[in-house]
């Protein structure tokens, strides 16, 4: 039995190797109530599965020890192996039921709970449209790429996809979520700390699947109501010269026909809703930094930055561009 000691000691180092480096994961460190439910229900069955891999073994090194000992013979041996191999199916069926009903269990548990917020969430080829859905039109807010939710406060996502299959997952607060066409999920986010998170389609939808990330700002419950009431503004007009030419070529060229700005005739929503693009922190779903430098960037050729996205390259003169990036700017 000694001599196979040190396998099951690498074993069990191997695992509390991975585990260490699990465990600095968003995964495994969650901030948001549903990801510490879902936390808990990994720990359990990693254990289990660990100890159980640990358990078979040392059985197999007691089997080899034994075999190269003396032949097996005797009735009393034979009926003390099968009343083990008995005992050990019983465990192994009590244990995976332990692990099904605690996945139930957790199933359950992050749907459970009363929503303050009702969000509406669409996938597209490739960013997300984040709507704040209030029973009160004048209410309701939309942006893109970036959900801000108050901590400790319930929200309700519902899922919805204008294309192909995608899936919202942000590892801190909870776990995958496929956005299927045709259908609508909804899912329970509940923070329970300050901070900003990344968030990722985790479903392959398409060339620029891992360009589609998403922002998530966790703030208290006062920072979040004055945030949704910037969102609730129109947008500010242009108030540099630069930015007025820039506004007249927005409104009066192409990027008005894809794109809304609140509190101008601009009211596509094809891309992404522009009403407050430059308080965002990334543009491109999580491509680029929101700066000046990267906003003339992707003007100047988002095919280039950003292959197969539908952005089409809009000629413009470096004046013209500047101009553009001037209005954009001002769009806080
Ligand atoms: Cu959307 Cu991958």
């Amino acid at each position: 039995m000694n001599r196979h000691a040190p396998r099951a000691a690498i074993a069990v180092t191997a695992l509390a190797l991975l585990a260490s480096g699990c465990a600095s994961t968003p995964v495994l460190s969650p901030t948001g109530a549903q990801g510490g439910l879902i936390e808990n229900l990994w720990w359990l069955i990693a254990w289990i599965c660990g100890l159980v891999y640990v358990a078979v073994l040392v059985g197999l090194g007691v089997a080899l020890a034994r075999r190269r000992g003396q032949p097996r013979e005797g009735t009393t041996r034979d009926r003390g192996l099968h009343v083990a191999l008995v005992a050990w199916g019983v465990l192994i069926i009590g244990l995976l039921t332990w692990m099904v009903a605690a996945s139930f269990l957790t199933d359950r548990r992050i749907r459970q709970g009363e929503p303050d917020l009702e969000l509406r969430v669409t996938a597209k080829q490739w960013w997300w449209e984040i709507e704040y859905v209030d029973g009160e039109p004048a209410r309701h807010v939309t942006t893109a790429n970036e959900l801000v939710l108050p901590r400790d406060r319930t929200a309700r996502l519902h899922l919805v996809s204008s294309d192909v299959i995608h899936s919202f997952w942000v590892p801190s607060l909870s776990g995958k979520h496929d956005l299927i066409p045709g259908t609508t999920n909804a899912i329970l986010l509940t923070p329970r700390a300050n901070g900003l998170f990344r968030g990722q389609c985790a479903e392959f939808c398409g060339l620029q699947h891992a360009h589609m990330g998403l922002d998530v700002r966790v703030v208290d419950s006062a920072a979040f109501e004055a945030w949704r009431a910037r969102q609730l503004q129109p947008a500010r007009p242009p108030a540099g010269a630069e930015a007025r030419r820039g506004a007249a070529l927005f409104h009066g060229g192409t990027c008005a026909t894809c794109h809304r700005v609140q509190g101008t005739p601009a009211g596509s929503r094809m891309g992404p809703d522009l009403t407050h693009f430059a308080s965002r922190r990334t543009l491109a779903a999580g491509t680029l930094p929101m700066t000046r430098t990267d906003v003339a960037r992707w003007l100047d050729d988002p095919q280039h930055v950003k292959p197969g996205n539908h952005m089409p390259k809009v000629p413009l003169t470096p004046a013209q561009r500047a101009d553009l990036v001037a209005y954009l700017m001002e769009l806080r």
